[in-house]
Parts: structure tokens; sequence; C-alpha cells
């Protein structure tokens, strides 16, 4: 199977999921599961949520991690003041960046919006340097607007 193909029946899988749920944080926690399993090379997969002006730790799979980021702060917190994906190839290059688990080498991070207002942020790390590229960006952003169609 090559990776469009994975990224398509993995859409499917998404969607049989959550189309028919509309609690968010049951769709996110189910969300977190599926990409953790079905991803390689992942260690943590998760969601924050905006709330008062910062980012809380929402459901997520991997080892514990930091409760309250600000907007602004690392690359979770870059990519909610932005609204734009995050895809870094070598976190310890990145300004900021905030170490949860040291095992992490990239990480992408796409902002959730309704209506145009990020709402949370859908974070992932790898311990693999450059894990993530275009197709893995198109197939994570497509998973997070399904997310957002829930949540309108
Ligand atoms: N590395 C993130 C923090 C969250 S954890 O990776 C789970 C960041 O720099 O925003």
């Amino acid at each position: 199977m090559n990776k469009a193909e994975f990224y398509q029946e993995l859409q499917g899988q998404v969607l049989a999921l959550i189309a028919d749920e509309q609690d968010y944080i049951a769709n996110m926690a189910n969300i977190s599961a599926l990409l953790f399993d079905a991803l390689e090379f992942v260690n943590w997969v998760g969601f924050y949520r905006v709330i008062d002006e910062q980012l809380v730790l929402g459901p997520f799979q991997g080892k514990i991690a930091c409760i309250r980021i600000p907007i602004g702060k690392g690359v979770c917190g870059t990519a909610a003041k932005t609204g734009k994906t995050q895809r870094i190839d070598d976190v310890h290059q990145f300004p900021g960046h905030i170490a949860c688990d040291a095992a992490s080498n990239a990480e992408i991070v796409v902002p959730v919006k309704v209506a145009g207002k990020v709402v949370a942020v859908f974070d992932i790390d790898s311990i693999n340097f450059n894990r993530f590229d275009d197709q893995d960006q198109l197939g994570i952003e497509t998973i997070v607007k399904h997310l957002e169609a829930c949540m309108i």
C-alpha cells in the first residue's frame, strides 16, 4: 500500500468513527487512538484546546505531556497563533520548542478551526527526523477537516 492509499483508508476509518458523533472530546480521543496505532514511528498524538488564551492538554495517546502552553510558544503555540500547520523536520532547531518527550525529533501541528477561529491544535510527534512529508501533511490536515465538520 502506498502512502496515498494508506491515508485514503485512514480517512475512511476516521469518518466511520466520528461522522455520527458530535461530542468533539470523544472524537478527539478516538482520532488520537486511531492515529497512534496506525502511524509508524510516532510517540505522541493528541490535541490541545484553546481555553482562555492558552492551549490546554486534551485527549491524547503517549507519555504525559505539558498541560498548558501559552499561545505563540513552542510548535503548538505557533500553530495556534498563526493558524497555519507547523511541520518541523528537526524540533531541536525550532526556537522555543517545548520538549515534553525527549524522544521526539520531528513534529507536525495542525490547527483545528471553527468559523475561521482556532479552537484547538492537533499535534503528532515522531522519534524520526524528517518524519512528515507533503502527503502526511495533506492526510493529517484532511483528518482535521473531518473533525471540524463534526464541530459545527
Ligand atoms: N512539542 C510541543 C509541545 C507539546 S508536546 O510535544 C506533546 C511544542 O513545542 O509545542
